[in-house]
């Protein structure tokens, strides 16, 4: 018996930024961005492609990629560090524009990591309630929260939105294992305000707007290292090697990123799916939206052991293995 994905879905916002229009807003060039980031474009929101639309519309395909009906779920969780208000949660929104009027529904903040988190925390609820079908989703639009007068981050976030229907199945399918971890005394290193506090007594010292911040060589470093050591771990935890996953689909920050966790996790490139080019970095929806581009391609077939891994801000990392 397992805990299966049932459906897998995404959306994309309409509006294509190319790394040549970011030319025209902060000092950067398209062959820096290529040969330092390995995106070329990412997708921005634009009118009616909020977090929650988007979330939205990435569910309604799950759901009917899974033949699930919107009233049979029971739980919404978004991954989310973009959401459209601060109260209620994106998931409550996401509710009520699907009609899931049987579900309850809260966020979660893992940032790049919370898809893998709410993975985890779907599993474990569906091993309490055999009956439960869960929606869990990464939504982000992080052009909301970027500076664009920053070159170091502007150009490395999207926007998009991918979920996943999580259920029961009587066969030896379905989630392997997660292996998750967080670091708090780092969250330097990669962080967001929230909106400036009202209370003088509670203001942020530093504080510098709601605007993504990082140090993206230190970032760079902690990631490779945290990604191999949650795979390796994981793998030696059941019993595994890299030779038994059939398709590794990581969180797309960065190429250089990717190749070098390749390298360490020996690895043939061929068995990990990227498509960081085409959507940049868009933190918890990152894995979501890849596991949805990698299955409509038919790069996923039953029994496959799939192999999931997230770093993000907190720190927050992780990895997940699904026989699919
Ligand atoms: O989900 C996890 C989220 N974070 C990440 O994945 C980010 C991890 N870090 C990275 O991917 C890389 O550190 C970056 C892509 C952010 C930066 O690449 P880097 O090779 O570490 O560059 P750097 O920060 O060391 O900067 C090198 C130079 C600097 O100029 P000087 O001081 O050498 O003259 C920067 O000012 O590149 C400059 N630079 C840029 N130039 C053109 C920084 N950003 C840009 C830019 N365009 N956009």
């Amino acid at each position: 018996m397992g805990i299966v994905v049932l459906g897998t879905g995404s959306c994309l916002p309409k509006r294509v930024m190319t790394n040549v229009d970011l030319e025209s807003i902060v000092d950067t060039n398209d062959e820096w961005i290529r040969s330092r980031t390995g995106i070329e474009s990412r997708h921005i929101g634009g009118k009616d492609e909020q977090t929650f639309k988007l979330a939205a519309k990435a569910s309604l395909k799950a759901l009917e990629s899974a033949g699930v009906a919107a009233d049979e779920i029971g739980l919404i969780v978004v991954g989310t560090i973009s959401s459209h208000m601060q109260m209620p949660s994106t998931a409550c929104f996401v509710q009520n524009e699907i009609g899931a009027n049987k579900a309850f529904a809260y966020d979660l903040n893992a940032a790049c990591s919370g898809f893998l988190y709410g993975l985890d925390l779907a599993h474990k609820y569906i091993l309490a309630d055999h009956g439960m079908k869960i929606l869990v989703i990464g939504a982000e639009t992080l052009s909301s929260r970027l500076d664009w007068n920053d070159r170091n981050t502007c150009i490395l976030f999207g926007d998009g939105a991918g979920a996943v229907v999580l259920g029961y199945s009587e066969d030896d399918r379905g989630i392997v294992g997660t292996n998750l971890l967080s670091d708090g005394s780092l969250w330097e290193l990669l962080h967001m305000h929230g909106p400036e506090s009202a209370n003088p007594e509670l203001k942020v010292e530093g504080y510098s707007g709601a605007f993504i911040r990082m140090e993206g060589r230190e970032v760079f470093k902690h990631a490779v290292r945290a990604m191999e050591d949650s795979v390796t771990t994981l793998l030696a935890r059941e019993g595994l090697t890299i030779d038994d996953v059939s398709l590794v689909i990581p969180h797309q920050a960065n190429i250089r990123i990717l190749n070098k966790l390749i390298d360490r996790l020996k690895v043939s490139q061929d068995k990990v799916f990227i498509n960081v080019s085409k959507c940049g970095n868009t933190s918890a929806a990152s894995i979501p939206i890849a596991l949805d581009d990698a299955n409509r391609q038919g790069l996923i077939a039953k029994d496959d052991l799939i192999l999931f891994c997230s770093f993000g801000g907190g720190f927050t990392w992780g990895a997940a293995l699904i026989k699919w």
